[in-house]
């Protein structure tokens, strides 16, 4: 269930290269939301929401944390929000990972902004019993957030494009850190996933598409992705952003 509502600002921080923190008060999105969903945000001065996805959800303090790129307009006003101000959101929306408890050990798969809904899906996992490595992909050192944290969920191994921080190279070259897992669960570019999908064909994986998210809404038609030859299709805003790997031509 999501809802309509004025979402209060707890705090808001530049954590990384043009990537901002911001901590989002209201009990009920932050009781009904789940790893892999996304909230749906209006801008002042934009008629069409920004769909940016949950990094954590604090149900102690009734807050959810997001992450974004401070990259075009409307998320740069976003990011002007002052702690006090509200923001309106629709949420929590779209449909989030899914695991079960055949699941022992899972690696996280992330690049760039596509590494926050990583990151709340970790902690959950972890809750549940379940054991979590990361592989994580940045474009340079400046760019890196979250390492801390995710090395608190588990052995996580970081690479940079440039080669400026951690190993130099892309995530699939720190799948062979991982060792064995059960499932893999990747969010990032589709250059990426697609990547990744073909490195571990036959293996179980969960991929999330918010990267292609457009109205968030199925107004726009801007999410559709193929599923087969035949002329099958999903909107990912609606029917993902999570999808079974495999499911979806990438
Ligand atoms: Fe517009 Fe899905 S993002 S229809």
């Amino acid at each position: 269930m999501k809802k309509c509502t004025d979402m209060l600002v707890k705090s808001v921080h530049e954590i990384a290269l043009e990537t901002v923190e911001m901590t989002l008060a209201d009990a009920f999105i932050t009781k009904e939301a789940a790893p892999g969903q996304f909230l749906h945000l209006l801008v002042d001065g934009h008629s069409l929401r920004r769909p940016i996805s949950i990094t954590d959800i604090d149900r102690n303090n009734e807050t959810v944390t997001i992450l974004f790129k401070k990259t075009g307009e409307g998320t740069r006003r976003l990011a002007s929000l002052q702690p006090g101000s509200t923001v309106n959101a629709i949420g929590p929306a779209g449909n989030g990972f899914s695991y079960d408890s055949s699941i022992r050990t899972a690696l996280l798969i992330g690049g760039g902004i596509g590494i926050p809904p990583l990151y709340c899906l970790g902690r959950e996992l972890l809750q549940n019993g379940i054991n979590v490595k990361a592989v994580l992909g940045f474009q340079t050192k400046q760019h890196v957030f979250y390492e801390e944290k995710f090395k608190m969920l588990g052995g996580t191994y970081v690479v940079t494009d440039d080669g400026s921080y951690g190993h130099k190279g892309f995530v699939t070259d720190g799948l062979d850190f991982a060792g064995h897992f059960d499932h893999y669960y990747s969010c990032g570019p589709i250059p990426m996933l697609r990547a990744v999908t073909n490195e571990l064909t036959y293996r179980p994986g969960s991929i999330s598409l918010e990267e292609r998210l457009g109205c968030g809404i199925g107004a726009c038609f801007a999410c559709v992705i193929q599923t087969d030859n035949a002329g099958g299709y999903r909107k990912i805003c609606s029917d993902g952003p999570v999808f079974a790997a495999g499911e979806v031509v990438l």
